[in-house]
């Protein structure tokens, strides 16, 4: 099928569009990948530009994921949100307009998770916000979200769900490696709020 050929192409630019690292240079003069964790995602936008442009940030990269998943309802295909969806995560792991060298994929997946199912992507935030005030550490709360949702889809029998948690869970936890390395060392970086922050 053509279409599907399109929409993987477009939702792979899509997905490709670093915003923090452009938002970063046209705002601030600051490539957000010098400092902090040196990841181009929401936290480390967060962490060195601040509130406005992290939120601007977590927008844009979870509607990366949203408007891939739905080019099937453009398409008028009846190609699956989620594997379309696919193509965003890709995108922002590997994208073209960054030499490749992409994000976590957490905004991006849980912005197609919205569109595919929204009763698992209020799970996924709940889930977040939790860990992320038990801990304080965000990294935790994404490697965790991403395993919850794995298991709680077992429950809901779907099994494309479930496949696709699986694999994404195992990327994150890839791209998650210094994050690991650096929890074991007590040296993570903190969220300045929660149970685990300690001034
Ligand atoms: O958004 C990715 C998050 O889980 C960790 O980000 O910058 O703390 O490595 P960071």
């Amino acid at each position: 099928d053509l279409n599907v050929i399109w929409m993987l192409l477009i939702g792979y630019l899509l997905g490709s569009i670093p915003s923090g690292i452009w938002i970063g240079k046209a705002f601030f003069g600051k490539d957000i990948r010098e400092y902090g964790s040196g990841n181009m995602g929401t936290t480390n936008t967060f962490r060195v530009l601040g509130k406005t442009a992290g939120s601007v940030v977590l927008l844009i990269d979870m509607l990366k994921g949203s408007a891939t998943a739905l080019l099937p309802l453009l398409f008028h295909s009846d190609a699956n949100a989620l594997l379309i969806g696919i193509a965003a995560i890709i995108g922002h792991a590997f994208p073209v307009f960054a030499n490749f060298k992409g994000g976590k994929t957490v905004a991006t997946s849980v912005g197609v998770l919205l569109i595919y199912n929204w009763q698992f992507f209020l799970l996924a935030w709940a889930i977040f916000l939790i860990t992320i005030y038990l801990t304080s550490m965000v990294s935790v709360a994404s490697m965790l979200g991403f395993t919850l949702i794995t298991i709680s889809s077992l429950f809901y029998q779907d099994w494309i769900l479930t496949t696709v948690a699986l694999v994404l869970t195992i990327f994150v936890f890839i791209r998650h490696w210094g994050n690991v390395s650096r929890i074991r060392q007590g040296q993570e970086n903190m969220v300045p709020f929660g149970l685990g922050y300690r001034r």
